[in-house]
């Protein structure tokens, strides 16, 4: 074999691997062009219409995707309700009473498969949902990488161990997003859609009362904040009593979020730890997004379709669900 064709094979040979190693690449903006040239119109009018009942609904749905990518990666896993051979992640512990949101999902499948039956997948309908219902508060717009199929399984042990929690450590978030691909600025930047949505006592009143053991709050929490959080979580309270994640614009998609955390403002104690934590790579961006919200948005755009791209199902993995909540 002469030279020349071997160094071609070589070549070859690394851009298959390549190929292989990123699953970003197989995704494209325009995958429904031809097959569903209005399924992002169609996701967009459903939660047009779910956000005059519920304005927290945008929240709740990136929130799913969210979940859904951090288990077995951008499959629609989280979406599949307990069945034969199918433990539903809705049950593990970090999405228990806490993530919502399906009916709207069902009806923007239901309103899809009017308009082009078996096309559209249950994982892309979420990662449309939640550019859709960025846009819509106020946050930026990015182009949805698209192409994704539907899981035939559920992992509800990965949800349990694979989900952040609230009070893990700076490490422990740190290494839970790099198990995905993710690094120290797609978790500031990610974090940053606590700018929207609510959440319940139960995920931050250990920081009001006897914060580690300590018999004191949290030190990191602002002393006027403390006490408006003690009276919404009262000791002994009902810990679904929910209150926002961004106190000071709660419904629109802002860099307020992160002028919260240097204020000592930050509601969840994995909120604070980016500012507080000190380590200096999740400090200094929680500072620029803090003094510039355009740079915020820049790299929020820029994470979401990097989350969006963990570990899809392409090509013909998977299936494409007709009804969300269950395999064909
Ligand atoms: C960095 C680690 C994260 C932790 C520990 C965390 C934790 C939480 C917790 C505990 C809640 C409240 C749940 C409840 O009250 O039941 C919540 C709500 C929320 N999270 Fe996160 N989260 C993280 C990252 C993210 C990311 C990456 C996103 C999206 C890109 C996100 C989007 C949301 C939204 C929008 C809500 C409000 C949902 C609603 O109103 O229903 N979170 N998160
Ligand atoms: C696309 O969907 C939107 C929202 O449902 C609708 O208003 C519009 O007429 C649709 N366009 C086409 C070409 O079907
Ligand atoms: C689930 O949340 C609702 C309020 O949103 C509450 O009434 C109910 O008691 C909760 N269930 C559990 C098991 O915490
Ligand atoms: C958090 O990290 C600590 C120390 O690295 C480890 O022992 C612990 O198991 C981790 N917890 C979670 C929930 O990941
Ligand atoms: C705080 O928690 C620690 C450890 O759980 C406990 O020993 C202590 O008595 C508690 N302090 C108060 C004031 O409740």
């Amino acid at each position: 074999m002469p030279p020349s064709t071997l160094v071609a094979l070589a070549i070859a040979a690394l851009c298959v691997v390549m190929g292989f190693r990123s699953g970003v690449a197989e995704l494209e903006g325009d995958f429904y062009e031809d097959s569903c040239p209005n399924a992002s119109a169609i996701v967009r009018r459903v939660l047009e219409q779910a956000q005059q009942r519920d304005v927290r609904i945008g929240a709740k749905l990136i929130r799913l995707h969210f979940h859904d990518c951090f288990v077995q990666g951008c499959d629609g896993s989280i979406l599949l309700v307990n069945a034969e051979g199918i433990a539903s992640e809705q049950d593990a512990r970090p999405n228990v009473n806490s993530t919502a949101g399906f009916e709207v999902v069902d009806d923007m499948k239901a309103a899809l498969e009017n308009a082009c039956p078996g096309v559209v997948s249950c994982a892309d309908i979420l990662a449309i949902a939640s550019q859709v219902a960025v846009s819509l508060a106020g946050g930026p717009s990015w182009e949805v990488e698209l192409g994704r199929r539907d899981s035939r399984t559920a992992n509800r042990d990965e949800a349990n161990t694979a989900i952040p929690s609230p009070v893990d450590s700076l490490a422990n978030m740190t290494s839970k997003f790099a198990a995905v691909g993710l690094d120290s600025t797609d978790l500031v930047a990610l974090s940053g859609a606590h700018t929207f949505g609510r959440a319940r006592c139960t995920t931050f009143s250990h920081r009001l009362y006897n914060f580690s053991g300590t018999g004191g709050p949290d030190p990191t929490l602002d002393s006027a904040f403390l006490e408006t959080l003690r009276q919404i979580c009262p000791q002994s309270g009902d810990g679904n009593t929910i209150t926002n994640l961004d106190p000071s614009s709660p419904d629109s998609f802002d860099n307020n979020y992160f002028t919260n955390l240097r204020n000592n403002r930050g509601l969840l104690q994995t909120d604070q730890e980016l500012f507080s934590g000190a380590v200096a790579d999740t400090v200094s961006a929680v500072n620029r997004f803090a003094g510039s919200q355009s740079e915020f948005f820049d790299a929020f755009a820029k994470s979401m379709v990097k989350m969006g791209g963990i570990r899809p199902l392409t090509g013909s993995s998977g299936e494409i669900r007709a009804n969300c909540k269950r395999v064909n």
